[in-house]
């Protein structure tokens, strides 16, 4: 199977079926999500698994009470950092350096110029900094699930924060931005799962540029890929 297969196999599933999905595919999707590149390599976020039913129910009721929540057999939850600091990006280089058995002071000077570039942006900048990382994340769980013939749905349908309240990461340095509940269709009762897949056509989507392009005086915009 190639990743355009995976790819064009996988839906947002809308109902599942509740049956548990076996430990060693959870175990490679949560490892394709732990080995997605971030900004840095600071990995500012983190995968919380739930599959208690009892707490996937209280998920659900932030949720709009969208079915996979409870019917998927394991819930990711991405939450990413609430910003950045000196001790995080500390943290982070010198565990790197260690692994690479190098003196922590190899990364001081990269690490004073990110600081210097964050610092003055602000927290939720930060934030949402950090939050973008975690989607990387998302996207190579999902891939992976789709390679591992496991259902999944993207979901930012919920409230941010009463699920950082219901979980108890409300000041603790991260917040949820994302859920990717993993299981198995069930193709009755979901309206989506026989949908042709629809995305935007690549003639639009992909634009090449030349530099005699972005010469062209500002007042006369690039034409439409579909009509160059
Ligand atoms: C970041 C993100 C958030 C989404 N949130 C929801 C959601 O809350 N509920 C849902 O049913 N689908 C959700 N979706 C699914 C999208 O609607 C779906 O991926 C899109 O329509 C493309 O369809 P496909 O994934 O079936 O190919 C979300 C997708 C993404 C990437």
């Amino acid at each position: 199977m190639s990743l355009l297969e995976d790819l064009s196999w996988r839906y947002a599933t809308k109902k599942m079926n509740g049956e548990r999905i076996p430990a060693d595919k959870l175990a490679y999707i949560l490892e394709a999500a732990r080995l997605a590149p971030s900004s840095s390599g600071l990995q500012p976020y983190k995968i919380i698994v739930i599959s208690d039913p009892a707490l996937l129910a209280k998920v659900k009721e932030i949720a709009y009470n969208q079915s996979q929540i409870t019917d998927c057999s394991h819930l990711l939850v991405f939450a990413a950092w609430d910003g950045y600091s000196e001790a995080r990006i500390t943290r982070v280089f010198n565990y790197i350096l260690d692994e690479r058995g190098l003196p922590h002071q190899t990364m001081d000077d990269y690490k004073q110029t990110i600081l210097n570039l964050y610092e003055p942006l602000g927290t939720e900048w930060q934030a949402h900094h950090a939050a973008k990382q975690s989607y990387i994340a998302f996207a190579m769980a999902i891939a992976a699930a789709a390679e591992q013939r496991i259902d999944a749905t993207p979901i930012e349908g919920f409230d941010t924060a009463q699920l950082d309240a219901l979980l108890k990461l409300t000041g603790s340095g991260y917040r949820s931005t994302v859920l990717l509940p993993l299981g198995y269709r069930q193709e009755e009762g979901d309206w989506l799962v026989k949908m042709k897949k629809v995305r935007t056509p690549q003639a639009d989507f992909v634009t090449e540029l030349t530099l005699a392009d972005v010469a062209a005086p500002a007042d006369q915009p690039l034409p439409a890929a579909s009509q160059r």
